[in-house]
């Protein structure tokens, strides 16, 4: 009944998967393949049953950001049943066999955006970041001057590519959550369906590049126009303050800037009156699918030096299964088997834990954890970490 997970084949499948994604998620067939296209066919998997395609995904490599260090993360999108298969199973066998082949492949991480919780909290997803959208009136911009001369703004050119990633990537490993965006995610915020975004940044007086945004902008009725962010990246106080200065000067005719984040955002943080208004977007769901590699790849604080005794059960993916300790020192941790399995998990406990959603104490309230006290308590001290968020959607 389940049919085989396998490649995609764009001879036999992409009339069959365009039609299911326009189907699942609106649009028309033509725009479902320029999106199979721009993702790679590569990356697409399907579930082939009596020979057709009746289920597909996207795969999305990247990485994440979590303790400082960048976390080598399997982004999922385009999860789709054809209509007239649904309700079946075909959905729970795909996300089954997508887990397992990461799992084989060493990913430690897969991440997605859900519409329903429960295919994928089955499959051992669970709750581990936010995306917020803010919206602020220009006129109720208020931000302090900088204080460093020399700053200039500057159009962003292709040149310019390789110093707005690592500017990103300087500003978002401080941040947990954050995308290590892999190609996918960058081409999206440079060009989104029809909205293009062109690039401003600051460079300071040595030519250092220390703030970004991309924006692009709407007409509203009233002949002004919204600007939208689609990514905003700043190192220090004086380069974002630089940066709102230069967002303000889109008051005259910009009406509201829109952009996103975390339960906060820093460079709100910035402003000298909290006159925005917040909107939860989306949670993001993780999934851990090698236990050992994800809690061996994240950066750990400095300060804390423990040994917490874990007891995974996962049912999905046996390998992540049974007792391991892990040892965290000197802002790192490493993993051996054996223990006393102190701290039982589930791998949806193991997914909001890891990312620091929820503390393990918290996580234990919401049934995804067991342990004593003592035991939770000095799990507590080790994931604790601010609120993680991203600002991207895929
Ligand atoms: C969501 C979707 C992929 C489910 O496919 P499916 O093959 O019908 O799902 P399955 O039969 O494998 O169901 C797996 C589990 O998810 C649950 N589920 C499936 N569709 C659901 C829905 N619309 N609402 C709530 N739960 C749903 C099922 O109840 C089942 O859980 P159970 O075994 O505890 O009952 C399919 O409806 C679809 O393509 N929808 C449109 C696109 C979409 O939303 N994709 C997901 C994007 S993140």
């Amino acid at each position: 009944m389940n049919g085989e997970y396998t490649a995609f084949d764009p001879a036999r499948d992409v009339e069959t998967v365009a039609r299911m994604i326009a189907l699942s998620f609106g649009g028309t067939p033509e725009k479902s393949k320029d999106w199979l296209a721009a993702g790679g066919h590569e990356n697409l998997r399907v579930v082939r049953a009596s020979d057709r395609a009746v289920a597909s995904l996207m795969r999305i490599p990247m990485g994440a950001f979590f303790g400082g260090r960048s976390v080598p993360l399997l982004g999922v999108a385009g999860v789709a049943v054809a209509p007239e298969e649904r309700g079946a199973g075909r959905a729970a066998f795909l996300m089954r066999e997508f887990l397992r082949t990461a799992h084989e492949e060493r990913w430690p991480l897969a991440g997605l955006y859900a519409s329903t919780h429960t295919l994928y909290r089955k499959v051992g997803y669970e709750h581990a970041g936010h995306r917020f959208q803010y919206t602020i009136p220009f006129v109720r911009i208020d931000a302090t001057e900088p204080k460093e001369q020399g700053f200039t703004v500057v159009a962003l050119t292709d040149q310019d590519e390789p110093e707005v990633r690592s500017c990103y990537a300087a500003f978002a490993r401080r941040f947990d959550g954050s995308l290590d965006r892999g190609p996918y995610i960058w081409s999206r915020l440079r060009r989104l369906r029809e909205d293009v975004y062109t690039g401003f940044g600051i460079r300071d007086a040595a030519g250092t590049l220390r703030a970004y945004i991309h924006l692009t902008q709407q007409r509203t009725p009233s002949g002004r126009h919204d600007v939208s962010l689609s990514d905003l990246a700043f190192l220090d106080v004086e380069s974002g303050r630089r940066l709102w200065k230069l967002l303000r000067d889109f008051s005259t005719m910009g009406e509201s800037l829109v952009f996103y984040g975390g339960p906060s955002h820093p460079a709100l943080q910035l402003l000298n009156q909290q006159r925005h208004e917040v909107k939860l977007k989306d949670d993001w769901l993780i999934r851990v699918t090698d236990a050992k590699l994800a809690l061996e790849s994240r950066g750990y604080s400095a300060a804390v030096r423990t040994n917490l005794h874990l007891h995974i059960d996962d049912d999905i993916l046996p390998g992540n299964s049974g007792r391991f300790v892990l040892r965290v020192d000197g802002g790192r941790g490493a993993v051996e088997k054996g223990g006393n399995g102190s701290i039982r998990l589930s791998p949806r406990g193991l997914a909001t834990v890891y990312s620091g959603f929820n503390t393990p104490t918290q996580a234990r309230m919401l049934g995804l954890v067991s342990g004593d006290d003592a035991a939770l308590e000095a799990a507590d001290s080790v994931f604790a970490r601010s609120a993680p968020w991203m600002s991207d959607m895929y």
